[in-house]
């Protein structure tokens, strides 16, 4: 027989269940947690192009709910769980490694990429190829390190060739880095390139009238910048995201170090 839940525990899943509706999830499930409680609630991400989806829909489990987990390793951990082998997208069937994200969970700046080439594919680490060394580069410049920072992308599993994510890939994917954005917590979100500026906010526009300004998201503040593997191609550019670092420092407070970013 179900539990009937006090007033509350009903105001938080209340509360947890419209968190989740705002991010487009309506169906749960049910997950065996540990002994003496029953069930914890998650959101159903495979369903989250289902047809059906309708908050009428909506399965809440009578269930009570678990202690709060309130420090960041063991919610991420909990999220990396929830992620599971997945399989829950087409991008599943080329992966070597799922590429969850990296970084110190207590970071300042997050940044959030497109999703894994061959190398983070082959090391299920973000950005540890061309393209990362080049963003390593750009985060020294800051005067800060890589260890400093949070890293990660829409989409963890390579897609095939490199090509970009399909929007219901992305669709998919993304809810779990908006749980992943909501534990860091960092106070200033870098979206690097066009797929993750156009799934992290929502729109869509070109890259030059997206970057340079800031943008409200999710508590926190969020800058657009140009991919460094974009920057690699173009490197004439490369002067344009530094202006966009320069205004993530200023916001900060940091001081970039006597010496020019490098190459
Ligand atoms: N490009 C990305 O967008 N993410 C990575 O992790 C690597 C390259």
């Amino acid at each position: 027989m179900p539990k009937s839940l006090d007033p509350q525990t009903k105001k938080h899943l209340a509360s947890r269940v419209n968190y989740y509706r705002e991010m487009g999830i309506y169906d749960f499930y049910r997950r065996p947690v540990e002994e003496g409680v029953e069930f914890v609630l998650q959101p159903a991400t495979e369903n989250l192009l289902a047809d059906n989806m309708s908050p009428a829909k909506t399965k809440l489990p009578a269930a009570t709910l678990p202690p709060a987990i309130s420090d960041k390793p063991s919610a991420l951990k909990l999220i990396r769980e929830d992620i599971g082998d997945c399989t829950r997208c087409r991008l599943h069937k080329g992966r070597t490694n799922l590429v969850f994200g990296v970084g110190n969970v207590n970071a300042d700046i997050m940044f959030v990429g497109e999703g894994p080439g061959a190398d983070e594919d082959a090391k299920g680490e973000p950005f540890v190829g061309r393209a990362g060394q080049l963003l390593n580069n750009m985060i020294s410049a800051m005067g800060i390190g890589r260890e400093d920072v949070y890293i990660a992308n829409v989409v963890k599993c390579r897609p095939p060739g490199n090509r970009t994510p399909e929007k219901d890939e992305c669709d998919t994917c993304s809810p779990f880095l908006m749980r992943q954005i909501d534990v860091i917590k960092p106070k200033v979100i870098v979206a690097l390139g066009a797929v993750a500026a156009k799934n992290l906010l929502a729109v869509s526009d070109s890259m030059a009238n997206l970057r340079g300004r800031w943008y409200d998201f999710r508590d926190t503040k969020l800058l657009v910048t140009y991919h460094p593997a974009y920057l690699l191609r173009d490197p004439r550019q490369k002067k344009e995201a530094w202006k966009d670092l320069q205004m993530v420092m200023k916001f900060l407070g940091l001081n970039p170090p006597a010496k020019a970013p490098q190459d």
